[in-house]
């Protein structure tokens, strides 16, 4: 059959689809006990009170909340947010240092736009999320991974890259980092680090696309300020998500930082949605303004406590001794290493017969390596499911190891 495939832009043809919504398609079956989707648990969406603010939206202001509006978002949602901001992340903000996005996917997309030259170099942690990257890479930048450890992305690592790549001539653009409870590894960076960073990236001359859409979601610990909160050069392009406290589907995030950057990505903006969805931001800042947003943060905070506690609970149970996991301070991840040599990809071959489903670690690593780890989500399946789902591949991994 014809096709217009021979017409597609190399960056088309050169990004890869999301191993996770791959994922998705093999484990859609109802049979399969699922410790895979990052998605949030529908049991916490306020459908009760977005039900009723929509209708007063329609019923008070269906004039504006049906029609376009700023490439900027709504001005009382965006004084809201800076305010909230201030308050909750100490970051010094006002209405036009930030615009709301479609996502806080669209907010990396709009930064890599502004930012990435074909050949530019983008840092991002071994492992990170593939959304972060996958964004870079469409616009031609080169992936050079940071290793991680117990508390997220190495400094001193980072600096040995930034130079390795310096010499070998080739621009060092940016820094991507998910400073808390990081997707896949669920590793929390310390303050000393983000401190360290915003050095690192002073001294080089990088950006720092700070995303952070699980802040809000810690069960343990005390909070750390964002990086954005010691970014005193204005290098930071800080993202912060509504996807993972109120609901995914109206697509609402929102970005902060200089409001030189904000007005290029607002310009660029304009060639792709011109602005976000009007009826959805009405109803997130009526939803604020009565004061629910705290409110639902704390509910979710209680609800995926609960389940993150079952989940280590279950792992502690059944997995092997030989295998190593992390304790996420908040967030949806378990990261789960295996000794060096196995091959979690073939594991979960293994584990989807059995219909069990991960995320297998490899495509979470731009240099190839972490075959030997997988992700694990807390977030979406019941307590039994995750129960039944770790038992099963608790047997599995003590066959192997
Ligand atoms: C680290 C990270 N950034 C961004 C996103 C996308 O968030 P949004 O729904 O706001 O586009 C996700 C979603 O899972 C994520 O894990």
């Amino acid at each position: 059959m014809a096709t217009i495939n021979h017409l597609f832009a190399k960056r088309a043809r050169e990004v890869q689809a999301s191993a996770i919504r791959e994922i998705c398609k093999l484990i859609a079956k109802p049979e399969v006990r699922s410790l895979a989707g990052g998605w949030p648990d529908p049991a916490t969406f306020p459908v009760e009170e977005i039900r009723d603010i929509a209708q007063k939206v329609l019923v008070e202001r269906s004039d504006l909340a049906l029609q376009y509006t700023t490439s900027e978002g709504l001005p009382e949602l965006r004084r809201f947010l800076a305010d909230w901001v201030k308050k909750t992340d100490g970051v010094d903000c006002t209405p036009d240092d930030l615009f709301i996005t479609h996502g806080a996917a669209q907010g990396m997309e709009l930064a890599a736009k502004i930012l990435i030259e074909p050949g530019d170099v983008a840092f991002v942690g071994l492992p990170t999320y593939f959304g972060g990257s996958g964004a870079c890479q469409t616009f031609g930048a080169e992936l050079v991974g940071v290793p991680l450890d117990v508390d997220g992305m190495i400094p001193e690592a980072l600096e040995e890259k930034i130079v390795e790549v310096q010499a070998a001539g080739k621009p060092a653009k940016l820094v991507y980092v998910i400073p808390d409870f990081q997707n896949p590894s669920g590793v929390t960076l310390p303050v000393s680090r983000r401190r360290r960073l915003v050095e690192i990236a002073s001294k080089h001359d990088l950006a720092i696309v700070e995303d952070n859409p699980y802040r809000d979601l810690r069960y343990s610990g005390e909070p750390i300020p964002p990086i954005k909160a010691f970014d005193t050069e204005n290098r930071v392009i800080y993202l912060r998500s509504f996807s993972k406290i109120f609901c995914p589907g109206l697509r609402l995030a929102f970005c902060v930082a200089h409001a030189e950057v904000i007005r290029r990505m607002v310009i660029a903006r304009q060639f792709e949605d011109c602005c976000a969805n009007t009826f959805g931001q009405y109803v997130l800042y009526e939803f604020c303004k009565q004061g629910r947003l705290d409110v639902q943060i704390r509910k979710n905070c209680d609800h995926y406590r609960i389940k993150r506690d079952f989940l280590l609970q279950a792992i502690e149970r059944h997995f092997p001794k030989q295998v190593r996991w992390n304790r996420p301070d908040g967030g949806f991840f378990v990261f789960v290493h295996l000794p060096a040599g196995q091959d979690c990809e073939e594991l979960l071959r293994e584990a989807v017969e059995r219909n069990v489903a991960f995320v297998a670690g490899a495509p979470f690593f731009v240099d190839g390596s972490g075959r030997n780890s997988f992700r694990l989500s807390f977030a979406q399946s019941e307590p039994e499911v995750m129960g039944a789902a770790v038992e099963e591949l608790g047997k599995l991994l003590r066959d192997r190891v």
